[in-house]
């Protein structure tokens, strides 16, 4: 039974009072529920947000990493850092990183084994954009996006990471991939990793985003392969966020 993890991606959002209404509201909500909810906020609010969380159900997470373990990089956050702060998420691979800031598959694939080595559970993005999957081409691009980084760590290092399956055409536009539509998709990158291993596949999670909300979240963490969500707009509205965690309790 694998156990569902709902996880809200804050994107470039926040502000300290912000960020300190919505997760008094969280926090306090959130209490009983089974299913395991981290955030990831913008990096300058992560000590603030590990301490607002603390002694909550909540976990903690971070957008994005250096594949670098430190060193003269202006601006980067290696995973150690991301670890003192109390991290034990971060997001690797998110589709407006690999579109906007020129993420490869490679270094991809790089910075979710620098995430694991500082020991981060990395959770890796992959999808579609709207012209791949009308060219027919969805499955063979997350397959290529998923094989990038298992054959640079291989299956067991799936053991401690998270699949997001979100195809880009759904991301912040308010369309969702339907059920059916991702279950096909998750249950595709399951049978990738049960090809080299069976056990490992059995215990991945595989999250799904891209315009969750609370009105169809329950349908889409239904289906048999879809192990959560991957939450950016209704992440930033308590109730929203609270309602898509009910759902997947
Ligand atoms: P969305 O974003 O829920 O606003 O579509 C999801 C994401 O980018 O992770």
């Amino acid at each position: 039974m694998r156990r569902k993890l709902v996880a809200g991606n804050w994107k470039m959002h926040g502000a300290l009072k912000q960020n300190s209404a919505l997760l008094a509201q969280i926090t306090a909500e959130a209490s009983g529920l089974f299913c395991e909810v981290a955030v990831c906020p913008p990096y300058p609010y992560l000590a603030q947000v590990q301490s607002l969380i603390q002694g909550s159900v909540l976990t903690l997470g971070a957008q994005s990493v250096s594949e670098h373990p430190s060193g003269a990089f202006t601006g980067e956050v290696s995973a150690s850092m991301l670890a003192d702060f109390g991290c034990r998420y971060v997001l690797v691979g998110h589709s407006e990183r690999r579109a906007l800031f020129g993420e490869t598959d490679v270094v991809v694939a790089a910075k979710f084994e620098a995430a694991q080595k500082a020991g981060l559970v990395p959770i890796l993005c992959v999808g579609e954009t709207l012209g791949e999957r009308e060219a027919g081409d969805t499955g063979f691009v997350v397959a290529r996006q998923l094989s990038a980084v298992l054959d640079r760590v291989g299956v067991a290092a799936m053991v401690s990471a998270v699949v997001a399956y979100e195809p880009v055409w759904a991301i912040g536009t308010g369309v969702t991939a339907s059920p059916a539509q991702a279950q096909e998709v998750h249950a595709a990158i399951r049978a990738q990793v049960a090809a080299l291993d069976l056990g490992v596949a059995a215990g991945l999670r595989i999250l799904y985003g891209g315009s969750v909300k609370p009105r169809n979240a329950m349908e889409l963490f239904g289906q048999l392969d879809i192990d959560g969500g991957l939450i950016g707009g209704a992440a930033l509205v308590a109730d929203d966020f609270l309602a898509i965690c009910l759902a997947a309790n």
